[in-house]
Parts: structure tokens; sequence; C-alpha cells
């Protein structure tokens, strides 16, 4: 009898027992999973919470496209200009304020970027249909992926979760935005200070695959090079006459465009390392990528090999896209993306 006791006490134990250990031990952990996941990102962050944000995502760059077909260009560089100041928090995207000056007006912004309102319109999109809940800093993420792959770039996917920041920095973008006519070095030491390396730089470069440039970026190449009363000695003379009539030596041509890829001015391929390697790279920035051994070896191996190429250039933009962001309770989900909330 003391056994048979004995026994139905285990019973009744061990059927108590599982339900009473997932109460007090299980549940709990499944409702701090959440911050647990959301402290990184992750491909399927808003699978349940905004389960149609990437076709919104591709529609929308579809249609800016199809208008414009500069637009994909725009999207990639505003992703860009996003990343590298300060992390890609969306701060590009801020207005001035009354007692912040941002990112958008500083020197290298200004009169410059675009594709504010295809980022504008994504995001209505989004809060119609998932209010507060997706954040400026993975549309504008998204949008750069969709934009590369709808000019025929390769595909990746992107990690999703960041958080929009609240604040932007004339100075930080003026300081850390690299310039077209800066030396190799300083470009090098700002893509390596924020965690990129030398790879990293040649590789995204590779985005003046797709887009323009405006004459003043590149102008002093074509007639006064550095006071030599001559254009550039490494821009190929061949190549001098298109760029001389599309950029006139008067101040009234500074805003003209010219591509940055003349050879396939809308596809995502591998023929900016082609013109490299003619000597025929459009910004002073680009062509000096041929002269430094660390940098030129990149040149070489993406103009022979395409796929290389683009598996590395979606392997530099995840890295890229997940520089200083904000995730799990920093930052804010903006509601708009030029304001915060
Ligand atoms: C390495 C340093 C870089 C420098 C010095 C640089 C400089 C420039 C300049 C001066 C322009 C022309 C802007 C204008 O005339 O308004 C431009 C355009 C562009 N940049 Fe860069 N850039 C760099 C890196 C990048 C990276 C990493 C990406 C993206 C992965 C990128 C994507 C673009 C695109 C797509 C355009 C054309 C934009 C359009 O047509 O709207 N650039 N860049
Ligand atoms: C189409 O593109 C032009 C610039 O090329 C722009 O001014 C206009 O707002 C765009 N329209 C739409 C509906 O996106
Ligand atoms: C590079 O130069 C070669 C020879 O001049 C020419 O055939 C080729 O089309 C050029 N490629 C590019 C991308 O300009």
């Amino acid at each position: 009898m003391p056994d048979m006791a004995h026994d139905h006490h285990q019973n009744l134990c061990s059927f108590f027992t599982l339900p009473l250990f997932l109460a007090i031990f299980v549940f709990p952990l499944v409702h701090m999973y959440p911050s647990v996941v959301r402290s990184q990102l992750d491909y399927n962050f808003y699978d349940k919470s905004c389960p149609h944000l990437q076709s919104m995502v591709s529609y929308a760059v579809w249609a800016a496209v199809r208008n414009d077909s500069r637009m994909a260009a725009s999207l990639l560089r505003l992703h860009f200009h996003d990343c590298i100041v300060n992390g890609c928090d969306a701060s590009v995207l801020l207005d001035d304020r009354d007692n912040m000056k941002g990112e958008k007006n500083a020197p290298p912004n200004r009169n410059s970027l675009r594709g504010f309102e295809v980022i504008d319109f994504i995001k209505e999109d989004a809060e119609k249909f998932c209010p507060s809940t997706v954040s400026c800093a993975d549309i504008l993420t998204l949008a750069a992926r969709e934009a590369v792959v709808q000019a025929g770039g390769p595909f990746w996917q992107v990690p999703l979760g960041r958080r929009d920041g609240t604040t932007a920095s004339e100075k930080a973008a003026t300081d850390q935005i690299p310039s077209p006519i800066e030396p190799l070095q300083n470009i090098i030491t700002k893509f390596t200070s924020k965690g990129l390396d030398v790879k990293d730089v040649v590789v995204l470069s590779g985005g003046h695959t797709i887009g323009f440039a405006q004459c003043f970026t590149f102008k002093r190449r074509l007639f006064d090079f550095k006071g030599s009363g001559k254009p550039d000695p490494t821009l190929d003379s061949s190549f001098l006459p298109s760029l001389q009539s599309m950029c006139p030596n008067k101040d009234s041509s500074n805003t003209n465009l010219a591509p940055l890829d003349p050879t396939s001015t809308f596809r995502f391929d591998n023929m900016y390392y082609a013109n490299l390697v003619n000597n025929t790279g459009l910004l002073e920035s680009d062509q000096a990528l041929t002269a430094d051994p660390r940098t030129a070896q990149w040149v070489n191996s993406y103009n022979v090999y395409p796929y290389l190429f683009s598996s590395d250039f979606a392997a530099s933009m995840v890295k890229m896209g997940n520089l200083g962001i904000l995730t799990g309770q920093k930052g804010q989900i903006r509601k708009k993306c030029g304001l915060v909330n």
C-alpha cells in the first residue's frame, strides 16, 4: 500500500510537472523572445507584422524606375549616404528643423541626393497596412537592394529590424562622406574607420556602374588639372572630346550630367571595372583605384570575373547595411521619414 501511494504521488507529480514547468519557465521566455531577437537583425523580422513589405518595396521601386530610369542609381546612393554617416539609421532622410541642421542639405548631398519621395511613398504604403511597424532605415535598405536587382544586378537577402535615429548632423555628413577629389588613402580611411575594408572600397565603388555625376564633380580633369593647364594624364585622351562637349569649360555646365559608366549606364554589370582598366573612369576617385596595388588587384579581378563582383558586391552591401544600426529599444519607428515622432 505505501508503494502504491508513492506511485500515485509520482504519477500526479509528473502529470503536473510539465505544464507547471512550462508556465513558470518557458512561457515567460516566449514573451522575452522578441526583445532577444531584436537585439540583432533578422531576415524574417516583418514576416508576421508586415508580410507584404517586400512586394510594396519592389512595386514602388519598379514604378519609380519606369518613370525615371536614373532612380535605381539614386536609391542605391541614398542608402550609402545614410550608412556611411553615423550608421544606417535613416538620418539622411530627416528634414532640417529649428535646432538641427541635418544631412540632407550638407554640401555632398544638397542638390545631389535624389529619391526621397520614393522612400516617402513606400513609407505611406507601409503605414497604411502596418502602422508604426516598419522603419525608414529598413525601407531604404530594401529599396537599395531592389534598385540593384531591377537594374540587372545581384539579389541578396536583407537582414531587417533596424530602427530609425532621432538626430542627423550636417557636420558629420560633411566630414564623413567621401569626396571625389580627395586622395584614395583618405577614402580608404573613411571606410575602414567604419569597419569596412579596402576590398569593400573597391567593390562598393562598383555602384558607379549605374547613374550620373554632375560635371563639377570631375571637370577639373578635363581642362586644367591641378593647375597644369592640361587634362588629367590618367584619363584616356580618346575619351576627352565627349566629356568636354558634355561639360564645356564654363560655370554654366556645372550641373550638366555625365554617365558614371557610359558603356552601360542603366545596367548593373561589371563594366565599371572595364572602364577603369581602360583609363576611362569618370571621377578621380574611381580612376585612383587602378593606381594603388592594394585596390588595383581587386579592379582587375572584378573586370575579369563578373560573378565574383556580383557575389562580393552583395556581401559588402549586407556589411554596409549593418553599420551603426539601432535595434531593440533604441531609436524609434518614425511615422514619417522626414520627421522624428
Ligand atoms: C568610394 C567613394 C565614393 C565617392 C568619392 C563617390 C562620389 C560620387 C559622386 C561625386 C557622385 C555624383 C554626385 C552628383 O554629381 O550629384 C556619385 C554618384 C553615385 N554614387 Fe558614389 N561615391 C563613392 C562611393 C559610392 C558607393 C559605395 C556607392 C554605392 C554602393 C555609390 C553609388 C553612387 C551612385 C549609384 C551614384 C549615381 C547617383 C544618381 O545618378 O543619382 N557611390 N558618387
Ligand atoms: C517622374 O519623374 C520625374 C523626373 O524625371 C519627376 O519629376 C516626377 O515627379 C516623377 N513622377 C512620379 C509619379 O514619380
Ligand atoms: C576598352 O578598350 C578597348 C580597346 O581600346 C575597347 O575595345 C573596349 O571597348 C574598351 N572598353 C570599354 C569598356 O570602354
